[in-house]
């Protein structure tokens, strides 16, 4: 069965990065920030890979690049948190999207029951336990085993598309800078 949903041989020299980057533009992805208190404080990046892994046992996953700075700072640590984002907090994702950035200037934040730091006024929390990581091309695909999670009461998600911030219709407009 699952040889017949393989309709082509894997090539790879087919699709080029920039191909693959201009035509995944199309999907819309949520926007989150991984985050974990280090020895020197609380580092994080933003993702757009955030998934729901497996629902028994609790697994989410994300891909934090090769080239990220922060994720190995996030390893040794074995915890960390998912701060998934709501459409009033793009400004958010811009700052723990700059590389070498002051991540956590000026963002107020609160410790999860696990230790891990949580942006305050996030849309979703998942308070996470280092579960596997496997290579994948210049990625990794982490997997983290959700031990708490909590939710805003109301509220939209952020969503990236086409190379840019976007929000769902139902959601309420955000004036541009916000
Ligand atoms: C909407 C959005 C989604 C992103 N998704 C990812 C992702 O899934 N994995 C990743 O490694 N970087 C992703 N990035 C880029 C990182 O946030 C960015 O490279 C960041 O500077 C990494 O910081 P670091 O070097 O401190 O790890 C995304 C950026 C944006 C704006």
């Amino acid at each position: 069965m699952l040889s017949e949903m393989q309709v082509r041989p894997p090539d790879n020299d087919t699709v080029s990065p920039e191909q693959l980057r201009q035509v995944m533009g199309y999907v819309p992805t949520s926007v989150a920030v991984v985050s974990a208190m280090t020895r020197r404080g609380p580092v994080g990046l933003t993702v757009g890979t955030f998934v729901s892994a497996s629902l028994d046992p609790p697994l989410i996953g994300f891909l934090p690049a090769r080239t990220s700075t922060t994720w190995p700072l996030i390893v040794p640590v074995g915890s960390f948190c998912v701060s998934v984002l709501g459409a009033d907090n793009e400004q958010l994702s811009r700052q723990f999207a700059t590389s070498g950035g002051k991540k956590f200037e000026g963002v107020p934040w609160y410790t999860s029951p696990h230790g891990s730091p949580v942006i305050e006024g996030c849309l979703a929390s998942f308070d996470c336990a280092f579960e596997r990581c496997y290579p994948a091309g210049d990625h990794w695909f982490v997997l983290g085993r959700v031990l708490d999670l909590d939710v805003r009461e109301s509220g939209h998600p952020l969503v990236f598309c086409h190379g840019g911030y976007e929000r769902l219709a139902s959601a309420p407009a955000i004036p541009s800078g916000g």
